[in-house]
C-alpha cells in the first residue's frame, strides 16, 4: 500500500468503463488540484482532495506539489531493430526522400540485412535498452512490431525478442506480427505474401495483432486483405499502416476487417474520415514521422471535429522516427496539429491504450487500473508539459505501482 500526497495537479481522471475518447470528449479529462492517490497491489485504489486524505497506511510519498498523470501509452513502435541507419540520415539531409532511399536498397531492407547479421541475444540487448529509455521518459505501455526479419526465421527471431522484452520489463508490452513490412529479398511480392501467410501458425502464438504496410510501393489493398483474412482465424486483430506515402485504401481495408487501429494517416481525404465514423477502429497519428520525414501531418483537428477520436504514437524506428519520446509527440500534437494539451493527453494515454486493446487496464487515473503513473517535479501543470517541451519534468515513473529504479 502506498499513498502519494500533496499532488499539485492530479490529471487524467476518467470514470470507470470509458475505454476511449472521441470528438468533443477528447477535450475533457478530470483534473483535481491538491490531491492524494492510493495504490494497492499495483493498482489505483482511490484518490481525492488533500482535505479528505485518509491517514496514510503503508508508504507515504510526498509529491511536494508535483503533478501526477497517467504514464504514456505508445501504441505504435518498431523498437526491435539492429544497429542504426544514420548513413541514410545523411542521404536524407542531402535531399533523398524516404521512397528514394528505400528504392536504393536502404530503408527497411537495410535494417533487415543488419538484423540478419545480429545474434538474437544482441538484438534483445539493443532493443530492451530502447524500451528502458522509453520507460524512463514516461511510457508505461507499448506495442512493438516485427517487420525487419522479412523471412520466416528473421520474423520469428524478432517476435521471440519482443516476447522476451515483455517478460523482462515492468511496462505492458503488446506484440504485432508485421511480416508484410516490405518484400523480403529474393521474393516476388506474391511469393512473399504467401510466406507471410504460411508463417501464421508459428508467428500467431507470439503475437497479439497483425499489421501490413498497405501503401504505395509496399503492399496493395488486395495483399492486405489476403493477409488479414488468413490471420483472423488465429485471433490476430489488425492494426494497419496506411496512408503514409499515398492515399492507399488501407483505412477502408482496415475498417472492413474490424481493425483495432489504422496508423499513420498523413495523407487522408474526407472518404477516410467518413469510413471511420461509427467504427471501433482508432485512428493513430504519428507526428514524429511527419517531423522527421518532412511529410504532411495527420488532419487531427478535422478528425476530432468529425466526431472521431485519435491516438498519437511515437512510431519509434530507425528510418522515419528515431525517437520514443512521448512528451515530444504530445508537444508536436499541440504545436503542429493544434491539439489542446487535454486532447493531446487523451491521445497519448487513454486512446493509445485503446489502440493496444488495453483500455480497461491502463491509460487513465481510474480506480482498479494499473498504477502506471508519472510523478513530475514540483511546479508542473498539464499545459507546461508540451509548452516547455524539452525541460526535464519527471521525478519518478511508477509502473504497476512500483517506481522505476
Ligand atoms: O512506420 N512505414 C513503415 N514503417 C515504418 C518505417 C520503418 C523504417 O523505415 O524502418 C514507419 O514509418
Ligand atoms: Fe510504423
Amino acid at each position: 500500500m502506498k499513498t502519494i500526497i500533496n499532488i499539485g495537479e492530479l490529471v487524467g481522471i476518467v470514470p470507470e468503463g470509458v475505454l476511449r475518447k472521441q470528438g468533443a470528449e477528447m477535450a475533457v479529462t478530470g483534473i483535481l488540484q491538491n490531491a492524494w492517490l492510493s495504490i494497492d497491489d499495483g493498482r489505483i485504489t482511490g484518490f481525492g482532495p488533500m482535505a479528505d486524505c485518509p491517514s496514510g497506511k503503508g508508504e507515504v510519498i510526498d509529491a511536494e506539489g508535483g503533478m501526477v498523470l497517467p504514464a504514456f501509452c505508445d501504441s505504435h513502435t518498431h523498437i526491435v531493430y539492429a544497429g542504426s541507419r544514420d548513413g541514410e540520415f545523411l542521404d536524407k539531409i542531402n535531399g533523398l526522400s524516404y521512397e528514394e532511399i528505400a528504392e536504393r536498397g536502404g530503408g527497411i531492407l537495410n535494417s533487415s540485412d543488419l538484423l540478419a547479421r545480429t545474434s538474437e541475444e544482441d538484438l534483445f540487448l539493443q532493443s530492451v535498452a530502447r524500451a528502458r529509455e522509453m520507460m524512463e521518459k514516461g511510457t508505461g505501455a507499448l506495442e512493438i512490431k516485427s517487420g525487419y526479419g522479412l523471412c520466416p526465421e528473421g520474423e520469428l527471431k524478432m517476435l521471440r525478442v519482443i516476447r522476451r522484452i515483455r517478460e523482462s520489463i515492468p511496462a505492458t508490452v503488446r506484440a504485432t506480427y508485421l511480416g508484410a513490412h516490405a518484400v523480403g529479398r529474393g521474393y516476388t511480392r506474391e511469393e512473399y505474401v504467401r510466406v507471410v501467410i504460411d508463417l501464421l501458425p508459428e508467428a500467431a502464438p507470439l503475437a497479439d495483432f497483425i499489421d501490413v504496410f498497405c501503401d504505395e510501393g509496399f503492399f496493395t489493398v488486395e495483399d492486405t486483405e489476403r493477409i488479414l483474412t488468413a490471420a483472423a482465424p488465429f485471433g490476430l486483430r489488425p492494426k494497419i499502416h496506411a496512408n503514409e506515402l499515398a492515399v492507399s485504401g488501407g483505412v477502408q481495408a482496415g475498417v472492413r476487417h474490424n481493425a483495432l487501429s489504422v496508423d499513420h494517416l498523413e495523407r487522408t481525404t474526407d472518404a477516410e474520415i467518413e469510413v471511420l465514423k461509427g467504427t471501433g477502429t482508432m485512428p493513430v497519428m504519428l507526428p514524429g514521422s511527419s517531423f522527421f520525414l518532412g511529410i504532411p501531418l495527420g488532419r487531427a483537428r478535422e478528425f476530432i471535429s468529425s466526431g472521431l477520436g485519435i491516438a498519437l504514437a511515437s512510431d519509434y524506428n530507425p528510418g522515419s522516427s528515431p525517437s520514443g519520446d512521448m512528451r515530444f509527440v504530445m508537444a508536436l500534437g499541440c504545436i503542429k496539429m493544434r491539439l489542446t494539451p487535454v486532447e493531446a493527453l487523451n491521445a497519448v494515454t487513454l486512446n493509445g491504450a485503446y489502440a493496444m486493446g488495453l483500455g480497461e487496464e491502463t491509460g487513465s487515473v481510474t480506480p482498479g487500473k494499473r498504477a502506471d503513473l508519472i510523478l513530475t517535479r514540483p511546479g508542473w501543470t498539464l499545459t507546461k508539459l508540451p509548452y516547455l517541451y524539452q525541460t526535464p519534468f519527471i521525478r519518478s515513473v511508477f509502473l504497476g505501482g512500483e517506481p522505476l529504479t
